[in-house]
């Protein structure tokens, strides 16, 4: 049961302006911009001229400003310094009437920005499992000094940004390791020829700026990134003697190789991962044309999957302009012009055209992971 006292003391506007303040939260759908209503609310609710938001990277045992009000430049201070630090390491919060006098205070923060810091709240985000994933800074309350009802709100709207980080946070390590397995899955496959680490990464990027001069969306194009350097995972399954035969392959060694498009397919298909299910179109259509003579079966024109027919561009501009054992780069210019006559040959026109709209951003990519 919740005293009534508990609401009668925080006076009639705050609680109004703290469902407010949800209500709009509820709305919102990044991270950013989540943290950036929390820490306006704070600041409107306890009455305080800045709130500022720091997140603990770990990895650097550091907390740094996500957000900070009146502040431009991120600010990073060591786990264990100031007043932050003591919030983030105890646990526990903290209130200081007169900052100068505590030796926690780390005074150079105002000396290098002319701002006088004359009391501040501090409180640590904790998650509901328990863990703290940064602090919430209240400085210089409009009229007098910092009191418990303040903690009472700010520890309400904490619980809120804790978890907000900690879901933040969790789904970029779950989403940076996918990336880096289905990377790793794809080198390994390269690992056997003479294919390099930064053919995947150039032709990867290639494919996504044109997926994006085509006008698809942010996340389509995201997903055309990570799943384009799968397109030959199925030469794992091509023996060493053809793969790796310095001579031109006979015909009927030809034939062997051309199923490195149905092997990767049959790796990848039928995922619930949409980038694998992606990539398995990209890996049995990377070799069909646009005129029908590609394989393995010939497919025409809108019958290949659009991703493929990205990806076949940027994979044959990067392997011509790239030095291999058995051949040397051609020059820029040539390679350009010769994909701009196989147009409507083996490629989409509407991909070369794309292409060569966002030539100048494919040469800084390709300077960029030469
Ligand atoms: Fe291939
Ligand atoms: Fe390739």
């Amino acid at each position: 049961m919740i005293d009534p006292k508990f609401y009668s003391d925080f006076g009639d506007r705050k609680i109004p302006d703290l469902i407010d303040g949800f209500l709009e939260i509820g709305e919102l759908r990044s991270i950013d911009d989540v943290l950036v209503k929390i820490a306006d609310i704070t600041a409107k609710i306890v009455e305080c001229d800045r709130v500022s938001i720091f997140i603990y990277d770990k990895k650097k045992e550091t907390l740094w400003t996500k957000i900070a009000h009146g502040v431009a430049d991120k600010i990073e201070v060591p786990k264990d310094k100031g007043i932050v630090g003591w919030v983030f390491l105890n646990s526990r919060e903290l209130i200081i009437s007169d900052p100068y006098s505590d030796p926690r205070f780390n005074k150079e923060i105002d000396k290098a920005t002319g701002y006088v810091t004359k009391n501040i709240l501090a409180f640590p985000l904790k998650t509901y499992s328990g863990r703290t994933v940064g602090v919430l800074e209240c400085i210089n309350k409009l009229d007098g000094n910092f009191v418990e009802d303040d903690v009472k709100f700010v520890k309400i709207l904490s619980v809120y940004a804790a978890n907000s980080i900690e879901n933040a946070l969790l789904y970029d390590e779950i989403k940076r390791t996918q990336d880096e397995i289905v990377f790793r899955l794809s080198l390994a496959a390269e690992f056997r020829d003479e294919t390099t680490y930064n053919h995947l990464i150039r032709m990867a990027n290639y494919s996504y700026v044109i997926a994006k001069e085509m006008g698809f969306d942010e996340v389509w194009c995201e997903k055309l990134r990570l799943a384009a350097p799968m397109h030959d995972i199925g030469k794992l399954g091509i023996k060493d003697q053809i793969l790796l035969k310095p001579a031109k392959l006979t015909d009927e060694e030809f034939e062997e190789m051309k199923k490195h498009t149905v092997f990767g397919y049959e790796i990848l298909k039928d995922s619930d991962i949409e980038v694998l299910r992606m990539a398995s179109n990209i890996a049995i259509a990377h070799h069909e044309k646009y005129d029908g003579s590609g394989y393995p079966y010939g497919l025409k024109g809108e019958q290949i999957p659009i991703e493929a027919r990205i990806v076949a561009v940027a994979d044959v501009f990067d392997a011509l302009t790239s030095e291999r054992p058995y051949k040397k780069a051609f020059p820029v210019e040539q390679a350009v012009k010769m994909i701009e006559d196989e147009s409507g040959k083996h490629f989409d026109p509407n991909v070369v055209q794309a292409f060569k709209n966002v030539i100048h951003k494919i040469l800084a990519i390709k300077k960029q992971y030469e």
